[in-house]
């Protein structure tokens, strides 16, 4: 097969630094005394400890996040939010992290409500987040020998390098299919550009109602596509069925529905469930019938071949992907995440497309190097299988606890589980970081650098 350079993106410019000192300003500035979450209840956080390290009081100018839904308590500026959250600071210069102390705050008060108000429980002071996301894993060793073998002195920049060009051969080779390929640094990149190249403006995009491009990239899809609707579709275990599709494509013709252009499933589902083959098969059938392009959220697409037992070639072929967004990052990289088209004729222009929206990595060695050594000695489907390996045993042995009680099967590396509040506590307590937001239960994730040392750890407090 031939080499073909793939193209894509950096974000340059404004210095974290600088980002973060606007931000500051523009929070403190919007800050104006008592600040009401729900109908205030200040006092049930007065039996919390006081920090024990007070230099590290987070700033008393946070806003609060406006977008989430908050249990009835009271933030008044005569109380440093970390006053109230026993020195719980995750750091100084992150609005994020901020946030998070809030949320902190929250899940203290009220270990394991389970509803849509318990966002990440945690205690900093001790935080563990080994089983938070397999986000919170490090780089793998193999992806940092490939980033040093490809730091050898000056090369072509812009994907004109040899890396990318090799890269890009080998992501063709695993799918068995003469594909165009781009990397992008991030997974909701990946999907909103992707979707983006499938859609005009007054189109729709048919997902699951848990669908991350719908309730996690902050609208980046319909922005970069000057508008297309993400349709949410009702799921079972997170997973669309191919009624559900047939009905958002059918239920409306008229010219004021918004064009339904694109299904988009995700692989594994963000409940950690997995479309069978003949799911897969059926879910597409459904698609063409209806002349709909299908897009694959691959952001653990590794997980889902790994779990499948089946080439990953197979997969793309039985859900008859248009364009996959193959992710890496949760497995063992640190950035760069490939989007693959198998239909080229969605991919005209989509060089320009990265550019625009800052996807085009200058040093693009960078972001494709650990790719190339992620396929060699199939080390990218042995980290998945063991963070889905890891999973299935946590599972097991929190599925024996008293109180404990799975909410669906773990098929990939995602454990969601009902817990006593008597467990919440101790978690909270000892500092294990997990969310409660997702799924309606707790959701413990595993990743290629989990252990069953990790495992024993968690599962010694849960029982201690
Ligand atoms: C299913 C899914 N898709 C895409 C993403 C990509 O997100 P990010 O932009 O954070 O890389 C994530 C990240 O958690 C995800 O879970």
């Amino acid at each position: 097969m031939q080499s073909r350079p793939a193209r894509v993106g950096v974000t340059r410019g404004v210095s974290r630094d600088v980002h973060f000192r606007r931000e500051t300003a523009a929070v403190a500035a919007r800050f104006d005394g008592p600040r009401e979450f729900g109908a205030g209840n200040a006092s049930r956080f007065a039996h919390l400890p006081r920090p024990s390290r007070p230099s590290m009081a987070a700033p008393r100018s946070f806003a609060g996040p406006k977008a989430w839904s908050w249990p009835s308590m009271k933030i008044d500026d005569s109380v440093d939010v970390a006053d109230r959250n026993h020195g719980v600071v995750v750091g100084r210069g992150n609005r994020h992290c901020r946030e998070r102390v809030l949320t902190t705050h929250v899940e203290a008060s009220n270990p394991g409500a389970g509803d849509s108000t318990c966002h990440l429980s945690y205690n900093s002071a001790r935080m563990d987040t080994r089983f938070a996301s397999d986000n919170t894993a490090g780089l793998c060793p193999e992806a940092w020998d490939a980033l040093r073998a490809a730091d050898t002195g000056a090369c072509a920049s812009y994907g004109e390098d040899e890396w990318t060009s090799r890269a890009t051969d080998a992501i063709r080779a695993q799918l068995k299919h003469d594909c165009d390929v781009y990397f992008v640094f991030n997974g909701t990149a990946a999907n909103s550009l992707a979707l983006a190249a499938c859609c005009q403006s007054y189109h729709s995009v048919i997902c699951s109602d848990v669908a991350h491009v719908v309730t996690d990239e902050c609208g980046a899809p319909e922005f970069f596509s000057n508008g297309t609707k993400l349709l949410p579709a009702s799921t079972v275990d997170g997973k669309v069925t191919p009624a559900e599709v047939a009905r958002l494509v059918t239920q409306r013709s008229d010219l004021h529905y918004p064009k339904p252009r694109v299904l988009s499933l995700t692989l594994p589902t963000e409940l950690g469930t997995l479309y069978s083959l003949e799911e897969l098969r059926a879910l597409a059938a459904v698609a063409r019938q209806h002349r709909l392009a299908i897009h694959v959220d691959g952001a653990r697409f590794a997980n889902a071949v790994a779990a499948l037992r089946v080439p990953a070639a197979d997969v793309l072929s039985a859900v008859d992907a248009d364009v996959l967004c193959f992710g890496a990052v949760k497995n063992g990289l640190g950035f760069g995440e490939a989007v693959v088209f198998r239909n080229r004729e969605l991919s005209a222009e989509f060089s320009w497309r990265c550019k625009q929206a800052g996807q085009l990595a200058s040093k693009m060695r960078y972001l494709a190097a650990p790719w190339l050594r992620g396929f060699e000695s199939e080390l990218w489907l042995k980290n998945a299988k063991n963070a889905n390996d890891c999973a299935r045993l946590l599972g097991e042995r929190l599925a024996q606890l008293p109180g404990a009680r799975l909410v669906r099967p773990v098929e990939a590396n995602a454990v969601f589980v009902e817990l006593s509040p008597a467990q919440h506590r101790k978690l909270h307590e000892a500092g294990w970081a997990y969310y409660t937001f997702i799924g309606g239960a707790a959701r413990f994730v595993c990743s290629w650098a989990t252990s069953s040392a990790d495992l024993d750890a968690l599962l010694d407090t849960l029982t201690s």
